[in-house]
């Protein structure tokens, strides 16, 4: 896997839009696997500037958002349709019946589920799939006891979540106490993965991700076992991993070292960039 670390969350998102951009150039039909939260907005906002700069057709693209909340209607500002539609779709030239997010106001939330899967494998299956993690090791809604073989389906939101997304909220009792959530053995099968990560509240989570045991109880360190993934890291959010870890190639067999930004190579020591595999290559 290969671990950035960024000076700036603007850095961050420009090189995370920089890498779909370049997916989505390489393959005009490409499917995406998008992400909600505070973290993604710089990356899509860079996307929203290259297609108005005449450099990104999305026209051709496909899209599958990993999570919702259960029983927001589809308006409802908190709701993830809203949030995409608000921050990116409507922004670019996306044919809207190409986006998909699970439906979490379905009357039958487990056949929703499956037919989501279902949709992703009728699609090509996803080809970039992004991330981003919560406080307590989380990805899309997959809570700390998600397996490794977890498939979309409909999970209880931990107290930590709810306290974390209740700034989004009016207050902490308006904040839905379920929702649905790809899972964790369907987002491993993108062919590749993005992880965004971005402040000191992320600190710890990442750490535990790259350098803990990998466990269900930290759903992220899962991605460790994906052999496409990159964490494109703001400074504070990974501020936590050790040095001598980042040497050591968080236990992998093979591992380098160098400065991504060759602008400012002196500031901090952080601008790393980090690729392990299981394997030297010849
Ligand atoms: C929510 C989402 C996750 C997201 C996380 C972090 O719980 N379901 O997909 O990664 O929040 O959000 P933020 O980027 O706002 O910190």
């Amino acid at each position: 896997m290969e671990v950035r670390v960024l000076d700036t969350s603007d850095e961050m998102g420009q090189a995370a839009a920089e890498l779909f951009a370049q997916r989505i150039e390489g393959k005009p039909d490409v499917v995406l696997g998008l992400a909600t939260g505070s973290t993604p907005l710089k990356m899509y906002d860079a996307l929203v500037r290259l297609y108005e700069q005449g450099k990104l057709d999305f026209s051709h693209v496909v899209s599958f958002n990993l999570d919702e909340y259960v029983g927001l209607p589809t308006n409802h500002d908190q709701g993830y349709r809203y949030f995409m539609d608000k921050n990116l779709f409507d922004k670019v030239n996306i044919a809207k019946e190409n986006t998909h997010l699970p439906d979490g106001m379905a009357s039958d939330l487990a056949a929703m589920c499956a037919a989501y899967e279902e949709a992703i494998k009728d699609a090509g299956g996803i080809d970039i799939q992004l991330l981003g993690i919560g406080g307590n090791g989380h990805v899309a809604f997959n809570e700390p006891g998600s397996g490794k073989e977890s498939r979309t389906r409909v999970v209880d939101l931990t107290s930590e979540t709810i306290r974390d997304n209740s700034r989004f909220f009016k207050d902490e009792s308006e904040v839905p106490r379920q929702a649905v959530t790809m899972g964790i053995g369907s987002m491993m099968e993108a062919r590749e993965i993005v992880l965004i990560a971005d402040g000191a509240d992320k600190a710890e989570a990442i750490a535990k991700a790259l350098e803990g045991e990998i466990t269900a109880a930290v759903p992220a360190s899962f991605l460790r076992e994906h052999p496409n993934c990159t964490f494109l890291l703001e400074r504070e959010a990974a501020s936590r991993l050790s040095p001598g870890a980042l040497e050591s190639g968080y236990g992998a067999g093979w591992g380098t070292i160098g400065v991504s930004n060759p602008r400012h190579p002196s500031r901090g020591g952080l601008n790393f960039v980090l690729r392990f595999s299981g394997r030297k290559p010849k």
